[in-house]
């Protein structure tokens, strides 16, 4: 269907790495929902990756059932690149990416991420280094550039193209513009049409199937990769799949399968993590689930505060019954209690130009500005 390189995907749909988030247990859960094939880890740093930082290892951890996976490093010495990468080649990765996008000043400070944008040579002899040296494929994940004045994604791809890059991931935002304003889906558009030969995926506020479908309609990208979007609601890759392949809109998930994915989500935390640190780490993945609830303020407090796996199911049984006075007889939210339907920023029809606020909400994580 798509190809990176060599590596056949059996999906053009990508789940965009959320440090702190799409750990192995998320991308074991939206796998086990479906639509989606390739992964990508959180982002780690490849020196600590060579010298097998215990913290670098469990970002990258993962097990059979979470293939294939890319693994998503930064760094700006093109020899630790090209050796963290052999290693996780070595431990049987499908693909690396090379985070060019992030905004945060540590990973800047080094030339790492958005950095890369400004620094087409040294990024050009990085990436190539990478290429030369491996036999998976190696794809690269931007902005747009770094502000309005200085778009230099259709410049970059170009160059990378050139050294041998499989594919280019592409949030249509600048590094300025953090998550603020609109995606530009014209600026996605020039990035596609920059690149000559390997596809180009599209990437920002995509939160639903009709979305999806407007990004690819109208930037011409080989794929989306969603972020928040599969936070909020893991089933968007099957059912933007079922979307595109029929332009039926499937419905949304019963609150009974939100509740099932849920509870199956804790089970790999505690199973990955371990019962204290997964349920300390899943008070701030409930929430977004219950995102979609509809009435929740009692579920919301006491799940930030949860300890064990006991106490989240002794919340959950004092909250479904309580929910149930804002529901019809098939345990559905009453349509004037149901959450308002998700719209993405480029969806938005007025968006003043000068918007500041954020079209989804950004998660609280060990990075502040993504
Ligand atoms: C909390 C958080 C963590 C992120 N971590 C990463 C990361 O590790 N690597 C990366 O390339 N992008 C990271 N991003 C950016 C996302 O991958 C994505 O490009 C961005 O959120 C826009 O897509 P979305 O609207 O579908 O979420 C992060 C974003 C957020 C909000």
């Amino acid at each position: 269907m798509i190809s990176f390189g060599p590596l056949r995907l059996r999906s053009n749909l990508f789940l965009s790495p959320l440090a702190g988030y799409t750990n192995l247990p998320f991308r074991i859960v939206a796998r086990e929902i479906g639509g989606l094939d390739l992964a990508t880890t959180d982002l780690v740093n490849a020196r600590s990756l060579i010298e097998k930082n215990r913290k670098a290892l469990k970002l990258i951890e993962t097990d059979h059932r979470d293939r294939p996976l890319a693994v998503q490093l930064f760094g700006a010495v093109p020899e630790e690149m090209r050796d963290a990468a052999l290693w996780l080649e070595a431990q049987g990765v499908s693909s690396i990416d090379i985070n060019m996008g992030c905004p945060v000043k540590k990973v800047c400070r080094v030339g790492g991420g958005s950095a890369m944008m400004t620094e087409l040579d040294k990024t050009s002899h990085l990436v190539r280094t990478m290429v030369d040296a491996l036999k998976i494929p190696v794809t690269a994940k931007m902005r747009l550039g770094w502000d309005d004045e200085n778009l230099t994604a259709p410049d970059l791809v170009r160059a990378l193209e050139d050294a041998g890059i499989a594919a280019v991931f592409i949030h249509g935002r600048t590094r300025e513009q953090g998550f603020t304003g609109t995606v530009n889906l014209a600026g996605i558009r020039s990035v596609v049409q920059a690149a000559r030969r390997i596809p180009v995926i599209g990437n920002g506020d995509v939160t639903t199937p009709v979305a999806a479908k407007m990004m690819a309609d109208e930037t011409g990208c080989a794929g989306v990769s969603i972020g928040r979007g599969a936070f909020y609601d893991p089933w968007i890759f099957t059912r933007t799949q079922r979307y595109l392949a029929t332009g039926a809109l499937p419905p949304e998930p019963a609150f009974a399968d939100r509740i099932r994915v849920m509870g199956r989500h804790l089970d790999l935390m505690v199973e990955v993590f371990g019962e204290d640190l997964g349920c300390v780490m899943f008070r701030k993945v409930a929430p977004w689930y219950a995102k979609r609830f509809g009435p929740v303020s009692g579920f919301n407090k006491k799940v930030v505060l949860m300890s064990s796996r006991a106490e989240f199911h002794e919340i959950l049984a004092d909250y479904l019954p309580w929910r149930a006075q804002f529901c019809d007889d098939q345990g559905e939210l009453l349509p004037r209690f149901a959450p308002p339907p998700l719209v993405a920023s480029f969806m938005r029809e007025e968006e003043p130009a000068s918007a500041t606020r954020t079209a989804i909400p950004v998660p609280k994580g060990p990075v502040e500005v993504w």
